[in-house]
């Protein structure tokens, strides 16, 4: 494993890459990239990379996309890119042009995990970072549809007060962490708080203290007073808890938090796409086009 780092290491150098990661890949692979953040953070990060002649994405293929769209003139590669994201998959293009005609004048809000084609035929997008400012600078009289995430869109509603149109899709690993399998994590750690992600279902979201972005986890983390805390996310945060925040405690709720496609990427794979670049992430032009307004209106509130 020594070797393969001290080439990427090299390589990495040679062919002035950068490499970004989420914070649920491995350990192996936070620790050797350039940045580590959440789908906001790795969007803004990818937007603004200018020195670096090669962006290295480890994540799954719609961050890898988002990256490409949003910085056509850099090259973006994957380690692997069959790590998808299921949910992502769960509307196509088609089927939100069918979901559109049927609510002519509303406005599309997509979740940053969709394809480059579904954020193409949407308005605006968003992450769980930023979801509810997205929704609320649309103004409460305009008519929503909300795609893919069903949960993170009642999560929506609930903090704006505004009913959308929600496409039923969902994440199918924070699906299946069940309110059960909470109460009894948090009856064996009475008092520490629990931090869940928005793309849990809403009654495990009832029994949380706060509802949070990866990326507003790391940083509530860092910043609260609190000594230890239950978590209800994949399991790859947390390497970046625990990096974040060495001298606290992270009690993850559930081994059932692990996503494959996450898990796709590692270190051997990684240098093999610096060597041959052959996982080069490419959106036709139109597509991309469109995708990136929807992109930008995001980015331009942040
Ligand atoms: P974050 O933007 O909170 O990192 O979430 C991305 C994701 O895929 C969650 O499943
Ligand atoms: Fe997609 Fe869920 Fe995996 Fe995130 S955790 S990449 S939403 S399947």
């Amino acid at each position: 494993m020594h070797d393969t780092i001290a080439q990427i290491q090299l390589l990495r150098r040679q062919k002035n890459a950068v490499i970004l990661a989420h914070t649920y890949q491995a350990a192996e692979i936070q620790q050797i990239a350039d940045f580590v953040g959440d789908s906001l953070a790795l969007s803004l990060e990818a937007s603004r990379v200018k020195d670096a002649e090669l962006i290295v994405f480890c994540g799954v293929l719609f961050m890898a996309e988002t990256a490409a769209i949003l910085n056509p003139r850099r090259k973006v590669i994957m380690p692997d890119t069959a790590a998808g994201c299921p949910m992502a998959d769960m509307i196509s293009a088609e089927q939100l042009r069918h979901f559109k005609a049927e609510h002519p004048g509303a406005k599309v809000v997509c979740y940053v995990n969709s394809t480059a084609e579904v954020k193409a035929e949407s308005d605006i997008c968003c992450t769980s970072s930023n979801a509810v400012k997205v929704v609320s600078s649309l103004g409460t009289d305009q008519e929503i549809i909300f795609v893919p995430d069903q949960y993170l869109g009642k999560f929506i509603e609930k903090q704006t007060g505004q009913k959308m149109i929600l496409w039923e899709g969902y994440c199918p690993v924070h699906e299946k962490l069940s309110a059960d399998m909470t109460k009894e994590a948090k009856s064996r750690f009475p008092g520490v708080p629990l931090m869940v992600h928005p793309e849990t279902r809403p009654e495990v979201q009832e029994l949380a203290d706060y509802i949070l972005s990866t990326g507003q986890m790391i940083k509530l983390a860092k910043e609260s007073k609190a000594q230890r805390f239950l978590v209800g996310t994949e399991m790859g945060i947390m390497h970046a808890l625990q990096n974040a925040a060495p001298d606290k405690q992270f009690i993850h709720l559930n081994a059932c938090l692990l996503c494959p496609d996450m898990k796709v990427n590692n270190l051997p794979k990684l240098l093999n796409a610096l060597q041959n670049e052959e996982t080069h992430i490419r959106v036709p032009q139109p597509i991309a086009d469109k995708a990136r307004l929807a992109l930008q209106r995001m980015l331009d509130l942040s």
